[in-house]
């Protein structure tokens, strides 16, 4: 991967929350270099600090310390301008899917929105078929969904119309913090697949952020291990998981159930 253009770094980044004795180092002057069309997953267990590195990244939380480079330059998010911008690039989805939608909205109008984001002026035909184009990419039925609300829609189905979204606003980097948490197994493995679908055919980076490393190893290139706060270690996701160096990587290991899905201990 080092060949290939690095889209985000970050440097000694650090997050502290609270004052004085209440005082939580949530991150702790972490470093990191995503690729672009590389998937990289950071797995650690809950509370080790993923999803305020994932919210830092973002620029929806302001880092305590270190900076993010976006491009091989100092992120900027100064203005209404700057942030549209970097928003335009960088896009997330959380474990929540209901927590991202306005519930008010039509299925409809929830895609209809990313048309408009995307300025260009479609007739309706168009606007229609790029809807459907989206649709069918996380095998959704346009026709069945439009006129529904999302408490309509099961967790798997909202998840899979976030995708849809991002497919159809194509940032360049992806952070999908746990999407599949809130799923069964049977659409886990087809959001992770979409995932694998959203980088090869538009050479997305995606960010996938996990307490699973069974999960991490099926759709990852690369792996960060996160404990408290620190990168503990870092690797190809096969020599993390087959050559873990970090007893705490080893840890999380063992703690995957022996039979898994995605595990393929044979390989
Ligand atoms: N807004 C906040 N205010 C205070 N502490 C927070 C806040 N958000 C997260 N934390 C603390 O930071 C640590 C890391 O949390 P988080 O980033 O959510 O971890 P993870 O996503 O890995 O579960 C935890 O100890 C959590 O309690
Ligand atoms: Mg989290």
């Amino acid at each position: 991967m080092s060949n290939r253009e690095t889209l985000i770094r970050g440097k000694d980044l650090t997050k502290v929350f609270g004052y004085g004795n209440g005082k939580t180092t949530a991150v702790d002057a972490v470093n990191f270099s995503f690729h672009k069309g590389e998937i990289v997953s950071i797995v650690g267990e809950s509370g080790s600090g993923k999803t305020t590195l994932a919210k830092m990244v973002m620029g929806l939380l302001k880092e305590s310390g270190g900076t993010v480079e976006y491009k091989g330059a100092p992120r900027r998010l100064k203005s209404h301008a700057d942030r549209k911008r970097y928003w335009k690039d960088i896009q997330a989805i959380f474990q929540d899917p209901f927590s991202s939608f306005n519930l008010f909205y039509r299925v409809e109008k929830l895609l209809m929105d990313c048309i408009k984001l995307q300025g260009a002026k479609l007739s309706k035909e168009e606007q229609e078929r790029k809807m459907k184009e989206a649709c069918s990419f996380v095998n959704l039925k346009f026709e069945e969904l439009h006129n529904k609300y999302p408490f309509e829609l099961s967790g798997g189905q909202m998840q899979r119309l976030m995708i849809a979204r991002i497919f159809m606003l194509h940032p360049k980097v992806l952070i999908a913090d746990e999407p599949t948490s809130m799923v069964d197994a049977c659409s886990r493995s087809t959001i992770l697949d979409m995932l694998l679908k959203l980088r090869d055919e538009n050479d997305m980076t995606i960010i996938f952020i996990t307490h699973d490393v069974g999960l991490a190893y099926y759709v990852s290139d690369t792996i960060y291990i996160m404990e408290k706060g620190k990168i503990v270690e870092t690797g190809p996701a096969e020599d993390i998981i087959l050559n873990p160096q970090h007893s705490y990587t080893r840890q999380l290991i063992n703690d995957v159930p022996k039979i898994h899905s995605t595990w393929d201990l044979g390989s």
